[in-house]
């Protein structure tokens, strides 16, 4: 993808290394509730966070808000494909490894994202991929990486954002994976991490679930009868993700739509993680707290309905700080100069937690 900012691979973070680094003071916590972890594990949940090696070694408030919050951690960027082996043969595992070393040392676990995407899929390979159609590129992607994390990372997002239901009736996306070897690049796929990966939680994930307008309408009923079909044939396919990239530009939240497609999912015996949670302002010019408060009450609306359902087995919000948010990226930069981040994480850049932070605090534990 064009817009994937590679950073330099890092060297291997010597042990204590975490110890060291820059950054904003430590969040101060004193009048905070127990941590989101804390809240969610009384419902039989978890509840993790989006980050990035380097973030984590450069900046020791992110560490400090992490290891209080966090018992998941997804790697942001460093486990894709063009960021592993954005050359072929050239591998970087170094910045996933470090994640894992972070996660290993304060008793995290680490969520694998992702196998195939096809923003994320370095254009050598999408290339050979449509030449030669052999599967076997696929075959040795899905060793080498599952080879290397498939008994350490219990939980796979293997698929990431299949559906397309604005590209014809299929309701399949017509991505490179599709183009090369047809609609059925799901299944062995899915095949695939199982032969790799007996024991793990495969998940495929997708986005656009939430709001009431046509397209997400046509994509909730299109994830649904993508994974109808794939239980019916017996597809190895544990559960679904959810992103949850909210977006107050979309008017309210169809919880109806909502429920009923969590609750078709959950019947064909599937679980579901919020896997990305995050929510994009509208009105960057508002006074700080009503725009905080409006994240918040968009966060809330969110979780009742899906929280209400024991099957969603975690909460991942995709970072924990506007520090580093993939939303700020894509605010407008006279928007940003004159507003600042994107202020849909738990936390604001500074560290300072934020209502949505309650929203979520209370929610997981509400649903216990
Ligand atoms: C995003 C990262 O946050 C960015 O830093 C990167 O440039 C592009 O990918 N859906 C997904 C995530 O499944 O992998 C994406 O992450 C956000 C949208």
């Amino acid at each position: 993808m064009a817009g994937l900012a590679l950073t330099p691979a890092l060297a291997i973070a010597p042990h204590g290394a975490w110890a060291e680094g820059e950054g904003a003071a430590l969040p101060d916590t004193s009048s905070l509730p127990p941590s989101l972890s804390h809240a969610a594990r009384s419902g039989g949940r978890y509840y993790g966070a989006a980050a990035r090696a380097d973030h984590l070694l450069q900046d020791k408030a992110l560490r400090a808000a992490v290891l209080r919050d966090c018992e998941v951690l997804t790697p942001e960027i460093h486990l894709k494909w063009n960021s592993l082996e954005w050359r072929k043969g050239q591998f970087h595992f170094d910045p996933v490894d470090d994640l894992l070393t972070f996660a290993d040392d304060n008793g995290l676990r680490v969520r694998g994202h992702t196998l195939l995407w096809d923003q994320s899929t370095p254009d050598w390979a999408k290339h050979e991929m449509l030449d030669k159609r052999d599967w076997r590129l696929m075959s040795e992607h899905f060793s080498r990486v599952l080879g290397r994390y498939g008994s350490r990372i219990e939980e796979w997002d293997v698929i990431n954002e299949p559906i397309d239901t604005e590209a014809g009736a299929r309701t399949l996306r017509r991505n490179t994976f599709f183009r090369a070897f047809g609609p059925t690049y799901i299944e062995r796929a899915m095949e695939e991490a199982r032969a790799y990966a007996p024991k793990a939680h495969l998940v495929i994930n997708d986005y656009g679930f939430e709001y009431g307008n046509p397209v997400d309408k046509a994509r909730r009923q299109a994830f649904v009868a993508l994974a109808r079909r794939l239980r019916a044939a017996n597809v190895p396919l544990d559960g679904v993700g959810v992103q949850a990239h909210l977006d107050l530009s979309k008017g309210p939240i169809d919880a109806v739509g909502l429920q009923e497609m969590t609750k078709a999912l959950i019947d064909l015996g599937l679980d579901i993680t919020v896997t990305e949670l995050d929510v994009k302002e509208s009105e960057a010019a508002a006074p700080t707290a009503a725009r905080d408060q409006k994240v918040a009450d968009e966060t809330r609306r969110y979780l009742d309905v899906m929280l209400a359902f024991p099957e969603v087995r975690g909460v991942v919000t995709w970072g924990l700080t506007d520090k580093f948010s993939w939303l700020t990226e894509q605010v407008d930069a006279r928007v940003r100069a004159a507003h600042g981040a994107n202020r849909g994480l738990p936390y604001d850049d500074a560290y300072s937690p934020k209502p949505m932070y309650w929203a979520l605090n209370e929610t997981l534990r509400a649903s216990a």
